[in-house]
């Protein structure tokens, strides 16, 4: 069901230091930048083989990335898969009695759909479906 690691969402409060940090410092290239309303982040991705780190800084206090940095600080925020049928993988999910944050994908980075499960079903780890746009 899951083809690969897509990325690891890493929470951030201050965008331009973590970029200078994962960019200049880690030598990771910056391949995109977006800010996403409906997640209420602007975020980052940062290439490192076929794989990114993707930084998120919230756009305000009241938003899920806002109130995990509030509650824990930053850091590791979540793990993304690549799906090949987002759909059918949270269907397949579901009937496993897996717990879904999103019932439904919603819009993520570079027009992929993405979905996140919810961490009571995961051994406490946010991990979040992604199906590429495309062939990313
Ligand atoms: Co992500």
């Amino acid at each position: 069901m899951l083809d690969r690691i897509d990325h690891i969402g890493v929470a951030v409060s201050d965008l331009e230091s973590a970029i200078s940090l994962y960019g200049d410092i880690l030598g990771m290239p910056l391949v995109h930048r977006e800010t996403i309303e409906t997640q209420g982040v602007e975020a980052v991705m940062l290439g490192v083989g076929d794989q990114h780190v993707e930084l998120m800084r919230p756009l305000e206090e009241d938003s899920p990335v806002g109130r995990f940095i509030a509650s824990r600080g930053d850091g590791l925020h979540h793990v993304a898969y690549a799906v090949g049928d987002i759909s059918a993988a949270l269907q397949r999910l579901k009937d496993s009695g897996v717990e879904l944050i999103d019932a439904e994908p919603r819009p993520g980075m570079l027009g992929s759909q993405i979905a996140f499960l919810h961490p009571e079903s995961t051994g406490r780890v946010l991990i979040e479906l992604v199906q590429p746009a495309g062939d990313h």
